[in-house]
């Protein structure tokens, strides 16, 4: 039975990019050009090939240009470095999106360092990752920024809540609990090395799962009335055969009887990420060309 509240991302994430779209509009009124995203693919990762195409489609659907650029697989390195200098120097390109992963043969951070802090949307340059930890204005990573938009929905202040953060990802965990810290929060990071990971999660007002493990959290870790934000998106096999299913890091009918709100998988955190992708692109565009914008409002 569900108790649980359920945190509808989808309706959440709609809702975010209506406000962008006005942005946006306002943008291109007074800079005299839509503001610009640009998404760089190399190779032919299916799950890559649909995330850029999804972002692409959004990308114009909230009124902003997209700029696509599709590399094959065995690009050298020095020629993805190229193409990422060549966009930070072009004044039509406010946000650079390198999709990850990367082919082996490519060195992941130095291809982020390349791009330009004020338009790395993604929030993964270390400047970025600095002015997270440092409280300055910069560029905070999607999912993460979308979580927190989903819990202050949810909850108003969390300041003096206790909130654990299951996995430490560059991604994810480590710029979750800065988020969590800055909202006052008292924050543990949980991960694969955690003693007695049931024991920690049962202290929290705020449990964010992002490991990786399908179902890991069970409802009999949580505290009642807890607030759960399942970052996991995992393929599993579904009982009819040959047949797969989405399933988070949550064990979700287990977890919503004892939980106060949840976010399901699918629907819940997923369409948070490319929402929040468009924020930050919309704001680098007005920073870029010095153009006020109310950021608290989006
Ligand atoms: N691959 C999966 N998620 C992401 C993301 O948010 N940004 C980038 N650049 N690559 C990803």
């Amino acid at each position: 039975m569900t108790a649980a509240n359920i945190i509808d991302g989808k309706a959440f994430a709609e809702g975010l990019r209506t406000r962008i779209a006005t942005v946006a509009a306002d943008f291109e009124a007074k800079a005299g050009r839509k503001a610009g995203l640009a998404v760089v693919l190399v190779g032919e990762d299916p799950a890559s090939q649909v995330y850029v195409r999804n972002k692409g489609k959004q990308t114009v659907a909230a009124g902003m240009e997209s700029f696509e650029h599709k590399l094959p697989a065995d690009t050298s390195e020095a020629d993805l470095l190229a193409v990422v200098e060549q966009l930070n120097a072009d004044p039509a390109v406010d946000g650079i999106l390198v999709q990850l992963p990367l082919p082996a043969h490519m060195n992941e951070q130095k291809v982020i360092a390349t791009i330009n802090p004020d338009k790395d949307v993604d929030g993964f340059h270390v400047v970025n990752v600095g002015r997270l930890a440092t409280g300055l204005p910069g560029f905070v990573p999607c999912t993460p920024l979308g979580c927190v938009m989903l819990l202050k929905d949810r909850l108003g202040s969390l300041s003096g809540l206790d909130a654990v953060v299951i996995g430490r990802s560059n991604i994810v965990g480590k710029p979750m609990a800065q988020l969590l810290i800055a909202e006052s929060c008292t924050v543990t990071v949980a991960h694969s090395r955690t003693k007695d990971l049931a024991e920690v999660v049962r202290r929290a007002d705020i449990v964010v799962a992002a490991v990786g493990r399908p179902e890991m959290v069970k409802g009999d870790w949580l505290k009642p009335g807890a607030t759960v934000i399942d970052v996991g998106i995992n393929r599993v096999p579904a009982a009819e055969e040959g047949k797969t299913r989405l399933v988070g890091d949550v064990d979700f009918a287990s977890a919503a009887a004892v939980a106060g709100a949840i976010t399901p998988v699918p629907g819940g955190v997923g369409p948070m990420t490319i929402a929040v992708l468009l924020r930050n692109t919309v704001v680098a565009a007005h920073r870029n060309v010095g153009l006020s914008l109310d950021e608290s409002a989006l």
